[in-house]
């Protein structure tokens, strides 16, 4: 997959900006603050339709500006493609071919961006959500059908955590809807921990020779810590796990007024020679492997989407 071309209207300090891009490499050089991280940011954003750096569409728009668009070309064997996104007021929309899609799960997927940041090292050093963020995005982009698997298990386990505390403040003792709901909520999360499992599965298998290459020593892998025993990654099997672990736990989730297992909970691990790096792995040793798991993603991407995707490197020499 290659970018031919990528434009900006008013996004960050642009106001108007097009720029013809090398079929290989590109690489842009200036001064601290002069925009090179908000082009990378800008072809980010036309990928997943959101930034790394913000969660408000607001900062993206040029100061003083009520909207942005960006828009690229892109080239995928004999076929190119035109993809863009606008955002008016609060109002977002993506394109493909100039046809509105109307869904932006429809939409992810299309262009496949790997980005390194300097950022990045907070995905080992931070919350497991931050983890979770990465495996989500990652994963949306190779299938959409995570996407959707994911928002639905979202809005059920808030219709399930709901109902969690309403039987306890009701004292509702017939629990018929709570098993319909915890029964959607397991079909949506045995799909999502499969591609999770196989997704870090795939990474592992390319990690340690890449660590290895760029650090000459140390071995590096992930391990994924589940709050359920997964045993066999089969969607039949983990369904039974999960639906053992929520019928021995029900009195624990009414007490607690949530959902405690599933997806929503989990984390992973990269260690070092057997040590975990979150508590004993140098800075240096966090960012090459965060190079090394974004590296690992790259023969992943073109295995599932049948092209290489685009990798994005901002300050990789930094510190
Ligand atoms: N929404 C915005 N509107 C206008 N300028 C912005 C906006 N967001 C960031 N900037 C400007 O962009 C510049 C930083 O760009 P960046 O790409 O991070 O720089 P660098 O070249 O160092 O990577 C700063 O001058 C900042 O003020
Ligand atoms: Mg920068």
């Amino acid at each position: 997959m290659i970018l031919t071309k990528i434009s900006l209207i008013n996004f960050r300090n642009y106001s108007k900006c097009s720029i013809k891009l090398n079929d290989k490499v590109n690489i842009f050089i200036g001064n601290n603050a002069q925009g090179k991280t908000n082009i990378l940011e800008s072809i980010y954003v036309l990928a997943l339709t959101k930034s790394y750096r913000t969660s408000y569409d607001d900062f993206l728009k040029r100061k003083g500006s009520d909207s942005y668009k960006i828009k690229g070309n892109l080239k995928i064997g004999q076929y190119s493609k035109e993809v863009s996104i606008s955002v008016l007021n609060n109002d977002k929309k993506v394109f493909i071919n100039e046809t509105n899609i109307k869904k932006i799960s429809d939409y992810v997927s299309n262009l496949n961006v790997i980005l390194f940041s300097p950022e990045d090292v907070e995905t080992i050093k931070g919350a497991p959500s931050l983890r979770r963020d990465l495996l989500n995005i990652e994963i949306s982009q190779l299938y959409q059908q995570y996407i959707k698997n994911y928002n639905e298990y979202n809005k059920i386990l808030k219709m399930r955590n709901d109902y969690l505390k309403l039987i306890y403040t009701n004292s509702i003792s017939d629990y018929r809807y709570l098993d319909v709901l915890t029964d959607n909520l397991i079909e949506r999360a045995a799909y999502i921990y499969k591609e999770r499992i196989e997704f870090i599965e795939k990474i592992n298998k390319n990690l340690t020779l890449i660590y290895k290459n760029l650090t000459t020593t140390d071995n590096l892998t992930i391990i994924y810590d589940s709050n359920i025993d997964i045993i066999d990654k089969s969607i039949e099997e983990i369904k039974v796990s999960l639906k053992n672990k929520y019928s021995t736990n029900y009195n624990k989730e009414i007490m607690a007024g949530m959902t405690l297992y599933g997806p929503h909970r989990d984390d992973y691990r990269f260690l070092i020679n057997g040590n975990d790096i979150k508590i004993y792995g140098s800075q240096g040793q966090q960012k090459m492997a965060m190079i090394a798991f974004k590296l690992s993603e790259i023969s992943i991407f073109e295995e599932v989407t049948g092209t290489k995707p685009i990798l994005l490197l901002d300050d990789i020499f930094s510190k």
